[in-house]
C-alpha cells in the first residue's frame, strides 16, 4: 500500500482524546461480561410495539412527510407534539423557542458552536457528563467545576466561586440537574433558584441538559429551571433547555429537542444547517406518530417500574458491601455514583472487575480536573435483576481480590 501523505489537522484533532467510556467498549465482547458500564436503556424494556405501529402509520399516512428533506426546526407535527409534552412537564414553550435536535448531545454541540469562542470559560458540574467535557474541549473552550455532592450542584460553593469574578466573567453553565450522569443526584428546589439567582447576578446563561427527568421512581418531582426561570427576578431568558426520547424511547430513533430563546434558537437552526440539514424526518414522524398515539405515556410507567426494581435491587446488594463502598441512593435515571474507601483506587478495582468479568466506569471520565481516584460510576440500566445479582457477587471477589 502506497504511504499516505502527512495530513494537517485542525489543532483541536491533532492529538485528540476520544470518549474514555466508548475505550471500555472492547470489554463488552468478553464473553459472559456483565456490564454495570453504558448508559444503555434496557432492550427488554423497548417499547417494540408501540414503535412498530408508529413506523408502520408514518410510511402509510406521511410518506412524503418521512422520504423527503423537512425544515431544520424540524417537523411541525413533532414539534407541536413536543411542545404539548413539555407543557405536561410544567413549561410552556412557543413554538418558535423548540427545534428538534439529532440526540440531546447535537443540541449541546450547536449550543457551544452559537455561544462559544475559543479561550471561553464554562462552568460545569465536577463530576459531569465526559462528552460535553469533550466536546468542549474540541471547542478550545476551558471547563472549571464546580463542586457537586448527593444533592447535585454545590450553590453555596458555586456563590463563593463567582465572588471574585467580573459578571460575565463564565459565558454559560452546563448542568444535568435531575438525576445527573454520573452521580444520579437530583437538584432541591433551593439550589434551583439559588442557580437562577446566581446567573442572573453573574450574567451567565444556564444549559440545562434533562435526558433522564421523566424516569423518576421515587420521590416527588421538581420544577424544571426552565419552568422555574421566571419566578426569579432577571433570569428569564437565561435557560436554554436539553432534552431527548433517548433514553425513554429509544437512542436509536437519534430524536432529541432543544429549547431556547428565539435568538438562540433562531442561530441554532443556521448552525445545524451545515451540520446536517435536518434530522432524519422518518425517526422524526416516526416520533410524531408514537408521541400523539399516546403511547409514551402508555409505556413510560412501565420502564419506570423497571428502573425501580434494578436500582433497589443494585442498591440492596451494594449495601451489603458494607464499609468498602458508599453512596448516594439516586431517585430516578440510571446511574449510582459511589467512593470504595480505604485508599482503594477505582482504577485497580477496575483491574480486577474485568478479571471477573464484571463493568463499571472509573470516575475519572467525569472529571475535566482533578479526579477523584476513588469515586466510580455503576448503572443498573441495562442488565436484568439475575445479571445485577451475578455482577455485584463478581464486584465483592474484585474488592476481596484487592
Ligand atoms: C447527560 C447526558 N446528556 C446527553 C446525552 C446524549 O443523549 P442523546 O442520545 O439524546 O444524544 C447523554 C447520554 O448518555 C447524557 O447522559
Amino acid at each position: 500500500m502506497a504511504e499516505l501523505p502527512t495530513y494537517r489537522f485542525a489543532p483541536a484533532f491533532e492529538a485528540p482524546t476520544g470518549s474514555a467510556i466508548r475505550e471500555l467498549f472492547k470489554y463488552l465482547s468478553q464473553p459472559g461480561m456483565i456490564s454495570f458500564a453504558g448508559g444503555y436503556p434496557p432492550p427488554a424494556l423497548f417499547d417494540r410495539q408501540g414503535l412498530a405501529e408508529a413506523s408502520e402509520r408514518a410510511l402509510r399516512e406521511a410518506p412524503v412527510d418521512c422520504l423527503q428533506y423537512a425544515a431544520t426546526e424540524g417537523l411541525p407535527m413533532l414539534r407541536e407534539q413536543l411542545q404539548a409534552l413539555m407543557q405536561r412537564r410544567g413549561a410552556e414553550v412557543a413554538l418558535d423557542e423548540l427545534m428538534v435536535t439529532t440526540g440531546s448531545q447535537q443540541g449541546l454541540d450547536l449550543l457551544i458552536k452559537v455561544l462559544l469562542s475559543p479561550g471561553d470559560r464554562v462552568l460545569v458540574e465536577r463530576p459531569t457528563y465526559p462528552a460535553t467535557l469533550q466536546a468542549l474541549r474540541l471547542a478550545g473552550v476551558q471547563p472549571v467545576g464546580v463542586a457537586t455532592d448527593g444533592e447535585g450542584l454545590a450553590t453555596d460553593a458555586l456563590r463563593e466561586q463567582l465572588a471574585g469574578e467580573r459578571p460575565g466573567r463564565f459565558r454559560l453553565l452546563y448542568c444535568v440537574p435531575n438525576f445527573a450522569n454520573p452521580t444520579g443526584a437530583c437538584l432541591p428546589m433551593t439550589r434551583r433558584l439559588e442557580l437562577l439567582a446566581l446567573a442572573a447576578e453573574h450574567d451567565f446563561l444556564i444549559i440545562e441538559d434533562d435526558p433522564y427527568g421523566a424516569l423518576r421512581f421515587a420521590g416527588d418531582p421538581v420544577p424544571s429551571l426552565l419552568a422555574l426561570q421566571h419566578q426569579v427576578p432577571g433570569a428569564a431568558g437565561r435557560v436554554v433547555h436539553l432534552s431527548s426520547l433517548s433514553k425513554i424511547v429509544a437512542p436509536g430513533l437519534r430524536v432529541g429537542w432543544m429549547v431556547a430563546p428565539v435568538p438562540v434558537r433562531q442561530r441554532c437552526t443556521i448552525a445545524k444547517q451545515t451540520v446536517d440539514l435536518c434530522t432524519s424526518p422518518w425517526a422524526q414522524r416516526i416520533a410524531a406518530e408514537y408521541l400523539a398515539a399516546g403511547s409514551l405515556e402508555r409505556h413510560l410507567p412501565l420502564l419506570v417500574a423497571g428502573y425501580r426494581a434494578k436500582a433497589e435491587r443494585m442498591l440492596a446488594g451494594l449495601a451489603r458491601l458494607g464499609r468498602q463502598f458508599e453512596m448516594t441512593a439516586p431517585q430516578g435515571g440510571m446511574f449510582i455514583w459511589g467512593r470504595c474507601s480505604g485508599g482503594v483506587q477505582a482504577s485497580a478495582l477496575f483491574t480486577q472487575a474485568v478479571a471477573q468479568n464484571v463493568l463499571f466506569v472509573p470516575g475519572q471520565a467525569f472529571f475535566g480536573d482533578e479526579p477523584d481516584p476513588q469515586a466510580l460510576r455503576l448503572s443498573f440500566a441495562a442488565p436484568d435483576l439475575a445479571a445485577i445479582d451475578d455482577g455485584l457477587a463478581r464486584l465483592q471477589r474484585a474488592f476481596e481480590a484487592l
